[in-house]
């Protein structure tokens, strides 16, 4: 495929929608071709599944194994309807969250079968793997303070105890140190523009065909 598949990861509020949105403006300015998009959420389907995961309802809580499967089902038809032919189309596709998000939240987080998740996630992407992801590295306290911050309130997953939250950390912790090529560390605890220049820095350097 022509394009280059970037993701972003991390905790509750590490910032990767904003680090995402300027990362689409310097590449545009650049001439190449970006599609954002995200899990789940990246297709119509995508929105509605998004909207049945995250809303919370107290009396009919989701089954762990569900929540796994809907995460699987939202994946499969965003790889084929968004992520393969805009990857064939030569696109820079940068997605907020992908398959370590499942490791992290369902695998660490929940404590549900890794077996398991690495097949949904076989099956899900077809072997479609990121050529990058970037991890963005924030404390989960400060990423959830930001969270309750924002006027709109703290959707199922962000309610979920601390103790949920510094598991999936654990996770992408582990993650980068068993994935050191595919995986790279991003201090998400600075301003916003020294986030912006690091990672500038780095794909600068990791994307040396840059027009
Ligand atoms: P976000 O896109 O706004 O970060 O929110 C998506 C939420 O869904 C976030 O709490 C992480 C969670 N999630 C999983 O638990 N498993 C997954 O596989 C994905 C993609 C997201």
């Amino acid at each position: 495929m022509g394009g280059k598949f970037i993701v972003f990861e991390g905790v509750e509020g590490c910032g990767k929608t904003s680090q995402m949105q300027l990362c689409a403006a310097w590449l545009k300015n650049l001439g190449i071709s970006v599609i954002l998009t995200r899990e789940p959420g990246g297709t119509e389907l995508g929105v509605h599944l998004r909207r049945l995961l995250l809303e919370k309802k107290e009396d009919q809580p989701v089954a762990e194994v569900t929540e796994l499967l809907l995460y699987a089902a939202d994946r499969a038809q965003h790889v084929a309807q968004e992520l393969v032919p805009n990857l064939a189309a030569g696109k820079y596709v940068l997605c907020d969250r992908y398959v370590d998000s499942t490791i992290a939240y369902q695998g660490y987080g929940r404590g549900l079968d890794m077996n398991l998740i690495q097949q949904l996630n076989q099956i899900a992407t077809g072997g479609l793997t990121s050529d990058i992801t970037i991890w963005l590295d924030v404390d989960v306290e400060i990423g959830l303070a930001r969270k309750r911050g924002d006027a709109v309130g703290l959707d199922r997953i962000e309610q979920e105890t601390i103790a949920f939250h510094r598991r999936v950390q654990q996770g992408y912790i582990d993650l980068a140190a068993s994935s050191p090529s595919r995986i790279v560390r991003v201090d998400g605890s600075l301003s916003k523009e020294a986030v912006h220049k690091n990672i500038q820095k780095f794909l600068s350097l990791y994307l040396k065909d840059l027009p």
